[in-house]
């Protein structure tokens, strides 16, 4: 067992190499390196971030996996190859962006491979190994833990590329989980090591949906959490591409808001606030969200918000409040 690991680690290890080496050496390499520079991706960021390219054919690593007498079927179960009818192997990734990802000890475990331009699926990622389990891997946590062990704190993004981009832009405790469907276990591993989380997901409906659902599994599991807001329809890295990283750090990481501030916006988008009914029941869900807060002193700033914002006395919110307060108890 721990052999087999070996090898499949040793299998892994020289995959993402020779990726990298194509990437870089190779004709087909340059049109995927033409590609990532064109996404603003530097040699740097590519040399850090062992990004590689996987060519077309079907067999550039089932070869070489083969010269080296790995064990087929080891390579197979471990997600690196197929196997056709015969039984003859075949490479998963063809004609791919491959983006390494790495166990916390830094070992290449798994891939994200990433289309070149249009088409689907985007991303492919390697499936689940006795190396690779996506509810306990985090993207990036090998090179972002020492800055996270320092601040205590990270910045959670939904994709590779998002890490990468925020990396360039100084952000270097910035991690992802697999896709954006986060798991207790992920929960759990944060909280050992971060007492704040950011979340800096995209600034579309599937974005917000996915930090509205993921915000209580990550304060339930002990971390207070805020949420970086990005402009409609643009996610992390189209931000730094469109406005620079200084802007990035400066206006959409330092300029998080508190959850509960998060939850109100996310609020207000269901409710019509045009029409009174509508403003109605947003003022009493948003008092429903006000009233848990411990902190007299939170629950007086939210409400006096509120209250200026709806162009209501503060006593009525407060009686309606208090109520809300004794119902829940
Ligand atoms: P780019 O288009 O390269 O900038 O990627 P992105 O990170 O903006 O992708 P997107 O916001 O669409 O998705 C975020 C993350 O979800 C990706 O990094 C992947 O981990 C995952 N993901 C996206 N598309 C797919 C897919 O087709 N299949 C799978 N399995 N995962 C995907
Ligand atoms: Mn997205
Ligand atoms: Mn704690
Ligand atoms: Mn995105
Ligand atoms: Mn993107």
């Amino acid at each position: 067992k721990q052999k087999e690991r070996q090898k499949l680690l040793d299998a892994y290890d020289l995959a993402s190499r020779m990726y990298h080496f194509l990437l870089k050496n190779t004709e087909h390499g340059r049109e995927a390196m033409d590609y990532l520079k064109g996404r603003g991706f530097s040699d740097k960021l590519i040399d850090h971030f062992q990004i590689g390219y996987a060519p077309p054919q079907w067999d550039t690593l089932s070869r070489q996996l083969t010269k080296r007498e790995f064990p087929m079927e080891l390579m197979k179960q471990g997600g690196l190859l197929l196997s056709r009818n015969d039984g003859s192997p075949y490479d998963l990734f063809r004609d791919r962006i491959m983006f390494p990802i790495w166990d916390a000890r830094g070992r290449v475990v798994a891939f994200g491979g990433r289309i070149l331009g249009e088409g689907g699926p985007k991303y492919l990622n390697s499936s689940e190994s006795s190396l690779f389990h996506k509810s306990r891997t985090l993207y990036n946590f090998n090179h972002a833990r020492p800055t996270i062990r320092k601040s205590r704190e990270l910045v959670l993004f939904e994709g590779y590329v998002d890490v990468i981009k925020a990396w360039d832009a100084g952000i270097h405790n910035g991690v992802a989980t697999m896709g954006t469907s986060l798991t207790e276990e992920n929960a759990f591993m944060m909280h050992k090591n971060v007492d704040r989380i950011i979340l800096c997901y995209d600034g579309d409906d599937a974005g917000r949906a996915a930090a509205y659902k993921n915000l209580s599994l990550l304060e339930k599991s002990g971390c207070e959490v805020k949420v970086a807001l990005l402009p409609d329809r643009m996610d992390p890295d189209e931000y730094i591409g469109a406005h620079g990283g200084e802007r990035f750090v400066r206006e959409v990481i330092h300029d998080a808001v508190t959850s509960l501030k998060f939850k109100l916006i996310y609020l207000r988008k269901n409710h019509i606030l045009i029409e009174d009914t509508g403003r109605i029941k947003y003022i009493q869900e948003a008092l429903k969200l006000i009233a848990p807060l411990h902190s007299p002193m939170e629950r007086e700033h939210y409400l006096k918000e509120l209250a200026e914002e709806f162009d209501q006395s503060p006593e009525t919110l407060k009686q309606e409040l208090h109520q809300i307060r004794l119902e829940m108890q």
